[in-house]
């Protein structure tokens, strides 16, 4: 396997470091602040909880005490469960009940990628793509990539089995094809690392490497268990990208789970697709805030509460500007109209055949959960005699989904960083 696995020891051990960690720590707990008071107050709506002398999420020291006491809770129970995870064949992924579900977030991703690739080349035709597959997995963007035709690719994931499955698809895909056309353009390295504690720039064959695109998807929010981890991951994710380069992701939306939580009549919420279990429901310090999330038996470890107005705060630290940050519901509402990304959706077999063709079952057997098609349907019915067919998702498929956020960040080039030094001065 073409990589490295050197721990990232002695961080602290650097006098610089521990000057620059004291200043990042100023600087993010001020920006925490910054975003708790302004933001999160108005859309959580947080409450003191009966101590009305303490900011939302209390103390930076409670925070701080708390991540102590969740220290590392999630590194090895998540690198163990993802290397558990049996990698199913195409056949066994047909038959899972969130087939459709899968493919939808994967087609958003798709779209996110495409978009940020189209950018890159708006800017520069003719730029070898270099890209950072942060916790990657089994590898199920590599054929993203191919489609967008970069040049590199640098994988990196804390399960080592994930990256050997990785590897080994990136190798597959290279022998698929035997039209020259369809061959693999770019090269690839992989790295184990659990890469909100190790700092990637370290490791990388290249020390000069930059990049200009950063994908962490479904992924980063585990990282929020510690700001040191929130801070490790961030930087593995902005620190080599190029000027005007780009960090895209897709994250739990911290927002709609406090809102779902608060709606619900206990600390659970879900239905038969997913489920939602915090330990508290009116504490939620910024790092650490765990959940558990299980989505039919995809995901079933610990999870931790991003903020994302928190994140964007902690970005501008590494000059990142946010472009966009979209709930997977508005990133469909505004994609799924051009005609080559609706085509995309039906190969990806993002939607469920809605009425379904004799002998198949819907995904979901809740009552009610097609009527949204249903409606739809009739309403087309009566306005034509053709026949009709409908893409979409069961109502408790869709619940799920919706909990997501895509983003998207740019990096400042020194231009703009200049213009946006001057203008606070
Ligand atoms: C839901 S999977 C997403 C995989 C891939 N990005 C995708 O979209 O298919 C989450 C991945 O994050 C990885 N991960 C979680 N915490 C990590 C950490 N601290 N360092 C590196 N990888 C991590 C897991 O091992 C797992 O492969």
């Amino acid at each position: 396997m073409d990589r490295k696995c050197r721990w990232h020891h002695g961080h602290s051990q650097d006098p610089r470091n521990d000057t620059l960690n004291a200043y990042l720590r100023a600087h993010i707990e001020g920006a925490a602040q910054h975003a708790l008071n302004t933001i999160m107050a108005e859309v959580l709506e947080v409450t003191t909880a009966g101590n009305p002398s303490k900011g939302a999420e209390g103390t930076s020291e409670e925070t701080s005490k708390n991540a102590t006491l969740l220290d590392s809770i999630s590194d090895s129970v998540v690198a163990k469960h993802y290397n558990e995870r049996q990698e199913v064949g195409l056949q066994e992924r047909t038959k899972s009940r969130i087939f459709f579900l899968r493919n939808f977030n994967n087609w958003i991703k798709s779209i996110c990628i495409a978009d940020v690739l189209q950018r890159l080349r708006t800017r520069d035709p003719r730029a070898e793509l270099t890209v950072l597959d942060l916790c990657c997995g089994k590898g199920g963007d590599l054929l993203k990539w191919k489609k967008g035709q970069i040049s590199r690719l640098v994988c990196s994931d804390i399960a080592e089995m994930s990256l050997q499955q990785c590897e080994e698809r990136y190798k597959e895909l290279g022998n698929r094809s035997h039209n020259p056309h369809e061959k693999v353009t770019f090269r690839a390295e992989f790295y184990k690392a659990d890469l909100s504690k190790e700092v990637l720039s370290e490791m990388y064959e290249d020390p000069s490497i930059q990049f200009h695109l950063t994908s962490c998807q479904f992924s980063f929010h585990y990282s929020f268990e510690s700001q040191a981890q929130a801070e490790t991951m961030l930087r593995n994710a902005c620190e080599r990208l190029r000027p005007g380069g780009y960090f895209i992701g897709t994250v739990p939306n911290g927002c709609e789970l406090v809102r779902r939580l608060r709606a619900s009549e206990g600390t659970w919420f879900g239905n038969d697709f997913y489920s939602v279990n915090f330990h508290s429901k009116d504490k939620f310090p910024l790092f650490g805030c765990q959940y558990d999330f299980h989505l039919d038996g995809v995901v079933d470890c610990p999870e931790f509460l991003l903020y994302f107005p928190l994140l964007e705060e902690m970005a501008k630290r590494h000059q990142m500007e946010l472009v966009y940050c979209k709930t997977f519901h508005e990133f469909f509402q505004e994609h799924s109209g051009d005609p080559e990304n609706s085509q995309l959706l039906s190969r990806m077999k993002s939607l469920e055949q809605y009425p379904p063709d004799r002998g198949n079952t819907p995904s979901s057997s809740t009552d009610g959960d097609y009527s949204h098609a249903e409606e739809h349907f009739q309403r087309l019915k009566e306005q034509s005699d053709r026949h009709i067919k409908l893409g979409t998702l069961s109502k408790s498929e869709w619940e799920a989904t919706s909990l997501y956020v895509v983003f998207a960040f740019r990096k400042e080039t020194s231009q703009e960083s200049a213009t946006a030094m001057t203008s606070t001065t």
